[in-house]
């Protein structure tokens, strides 16, 4: 037989064409036409398996192996060629031209498989692919992130809790925070790419393949380091897309904690940073204004990035176990999130990298003496008083300071000394902003000495990482 009676993946069973409306609803090459590589990675190394199961003949390997270049080539030169395809999906896409190309014989390469565990192959490639390209962005950000807190190494900074000044810490120390987060985000990647790194094809429509065809050859062909163990469970799967979302949700929080970090930063009040000209935009009313406004759509974007995450647990909730046409709704979601998160990394970077700290206004806020309370308690605690009592008594020196209404660093030696016999001498001359950063010397404190070795640490990381495939 070499005709057909449509062209229809599914179409010898129905007397009617579907409504056009209908149609058009369930139609996925719009979208899923990203996967077309993948696609057609996939169909090379089915078609040389069918080959080890007698399905195909040599020369009919080679013809499908050489047709499929040929669509290959003509989908990346011909994208008028993809947009008036009247294909139902990406796999319908290459069998139609396949069948073009080749005849009847493209009509084989079908054989023993279904769409079902093609599109969970093709998208957990894709998966793997986005995942190594995060993976670039996020690293080309924490290089940013340390070149800034090198050039930036010993600047104090005001610490805050609850939005209130707290201790003094380094300007560094903060931006290495803010690269530390991301160094997670690194890991979560690696997760998710794990996740993905398991190949379905075997599994058919469900329940196996009939054919006895090679799954780890398949596997291996396609650079996947496992094949799925339950053919029921690789259909019904998408934790690995779930794994990635989550992955790109907490690179879009952290950069979103980040920009929050920098419009406070921008704004009058703080002053601490000049905006790059570059990742700014003005008023078209007020002449003055210079908005950052890269950061404000940074923190914006987010809400984009998590509500995929549950976009996707809400269609996987209540599914029955095996592949459901819901399923078709895992891809759209990703790519645009996909697509975000890596234009959001590089406009982060790019910010990050031109932006100008002001030592000036940073000094000036870090030496706020009141930064220094918990360090006049320390004082008294290396004099042997129970911290609970030392905290009592730097709270009565900054109450009697107050009644005087004068900054407490100006009460008299008398007046100290009515608080408590132990402030002695030494005591005000102890106390300094860069005493008290330098005192936290312990491993991931904001000691100059400390934050160098963190740099030291992560530069080394980042070394291994680039190494890595
Ligand atoms: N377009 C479908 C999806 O994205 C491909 C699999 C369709 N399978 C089926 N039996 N209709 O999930």
């Amino acid at each position: 037989m070499t005709e057909r009676k449509d062209d229809r993946l599914w179409g010898g069973r129905f007397d009617k064409a579907p409504d056009a409306l209908f149609d058009a609803f369930q139609n996925s090459f719009a979208f899923d036409c990203r996967l077309l590589p993948y696609e057609i990675a996939v169909d090379r190394a089915w078609a040389k398996a069918l080959q080890g199961v007698h399905i195909l003949t040599e020369s009919e390997v080679r013809q499908t192996l050489a047709a499929l270049d040929k669509i290959a080539e003509r989908s990346e030169a011909d994208p008028v060629w993809l947009a008036s395809s009247s294909a139902e999906d990406v796999h319908h896409f290459v069998e139609k031209a396949l069948v073009e190309e080749l005849g009847p014989v493209g009509w084989k390469l079908h054989t023993g498989r279904s769409r079902n565990e093609l599109v969970a192959t093709d998208f957990r490639l894709f998966v793997i692919d986005a995942a190594a390209e995060i993976r670039a962005g996020l690293i080309a950000l924490i290089r940013a992130f340390v070149m800034q807190a090198k050039a930036n190494l010993k600047i104090p900074l005001a610490g805050m809790t609850h939005m209130q000044h707290a201790q003094p810490i380094l300007l560094s120390h903060f931006l290495m925070a803010h690269a530390q987060a991301f160094s997670r985000d690194l890991t979560r990647l690696q997760n998710a790419s794990t996740s993905a790194d398991a190949c379905p094809m075997g599994s058919g429509a469900l329940a196996g393949c009939a054919f006895a065809i090679d799954r780890k050859a398949i596997a291996s062909d396609l650079g996947f380091s496992r094949i799925t163990s339950n053919s029921l469970d690789a259909v019904s799967n998408r934790d690995f897309a779930l794994d990635y979302l989550f992955a790109l949700s907490g690179i879009a929080t952290h950069l979103s904690r980040l920009a929050e970090d920098f419009v406070l930063f921008a704004s009058q009040e703080f002053s601490y940073v000049i905006l790059p000209d570059e990742y700014s935009t003005g008023s078209s009313l007020m002449p003055q204004k210079k908005n950052p406004d890269s950061w404000e759509l940074l923190r914006g974007k987010t809400g984009r990035i998590t509500s995929v995450l549950f976009a996707l647990f809400t269609t996987l909730k209540g599914l029955p176990t095996s592949y459901q046409r819901d399923l078709q709704e895992d891809k759209e979601a990703l790519f645009a999130a996909q697509d975000q998160v890596r234009d959001m990394l590089a406009v982060a970077t790019g910010a990050l990298a031109l932006t100008k700290f002001r030592e000036d206004r940073l000094r000036t806020a870090a030496s706020n003496p009141a930064l220094l309370a918990t360090d006049a308690a320390d004082y008294l605690v290396r004099r042997g008083i129970p911290f609970r009592q030392a905290h009592d008594l730097v709270g009565q020196v900054l109450r009697e300071a107050e009644k005087q209404s004068k900054p407490w660093f100006q009460l008299s030696s008398t007046d100290f000394r009515k608080i408590s016999p132990h402030f002695g001498d030494d005591f005000l001359p102890s106390l300094s902003v860069d005493s008290a950063i330098a005192s936290k010397s312990v491993p991931g404190g904001t000691a100059e000495e400390s934050v160098r070795v963190a740099i030291a640490q992560l530069e080394q990381n980042l070394e291994q990482l680039e190494k890595q495939p």
